[in-house]
């Protein structure tokens, strides 16, 4: 994972991807995370690492505003405090047992977690909307070199013969990016997917570049 300054915030995927009462598995500027909504709507994001065993909690289920752990079934709120051990019903857990939380916004269509305190909120991109995302076995520098561009703003500008999409990139490696693709928010359905082809047009050629092959 690349560094990202103290404070900042990192995409980590659109809102749409993660319906109420699911969990997803995430990168975030400190590792892998389990992301998952409760019932009410509400995003939290977990280390995604159960205390009891280790199991990855990005494997459990959400059951209204808890997480559980699919190994033993031990429930997390979203504080990230144990609230239910089942093979003792009986017993409240002790505060000590709880797993470490992540800062997390979700706003404008898009998950943002932040790498340590938050100062300030996410960026926001007015008049966008998210269509799509995917990740790309490329580095920023190749995604950049595919669209003839530099990123601005926190957003890499693409245009093809079809139409224009604006990308939200966040690494997650030397040669691994997560890319959201952005369009006006007034797009109509087939504009939609003209965006989505014509961003998997450009994952290809920046997969190609990072692979050492020639750009445009
Ligand atoms: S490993 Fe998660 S409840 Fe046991």
């Amino acid at each position: 994972m690349p560094p990202y300054p103290t404070g900042s915030w990192m995409p980590v995927a659109l809102s749409a991807d993660l319906p109420a009462g699911t969990v997803m598995p995430a990168q975030s500027p400190a590792g892998r995370v389990a992301l998952w909504r409760g019932r009410s709507g509400r995003v939290s994001a977990f280390a995604d690492r159960c205390p009891h065993r280790g199991m990855r909690l990005s494997h459990g289920f959400v059951r209204g505003e808890t997480l559980s752990c699919i190994y033993h079934g031990w429930g997390y709120a979203q504080a990230g405090n144990c609230v239910r051990i089942p093979a003792h019903p009986a017993l409240t857990p002790p505060e000590t047992v709880r797993v470490a939380t992540q800062h997390v916004e979700d706003g404008g269509g898009i998950i943002w977690i932040s790498a340590g305190e938050p100062t300030g909120g996410p960026p926001r991109f007015e008049g966008l909307a998210p269509v799509r995302s995917m990740t790309v076995e490329a580095g920023i520098v190749a995604l950049e070199e595919a669209t003839g561009t530099s990123t601005a703003g926190g957003l890499l500008d693409y245009t093809n013969a079809d139409t224009s999409v604006r990308l939200l990139l966040a690494p997650e490696g030397p040669a691994r990016t997560l890319m959201h693709v952005l369009i006006d928010e007034d797009s109509n359905p087939d504009e939609r997917i003209t965006a989505s082809r014509a961003a998997e047009a450009l994952r290809r050629a920046a997969e190609h570049i990072e692979r050492g092959g020639t750009g445009r």
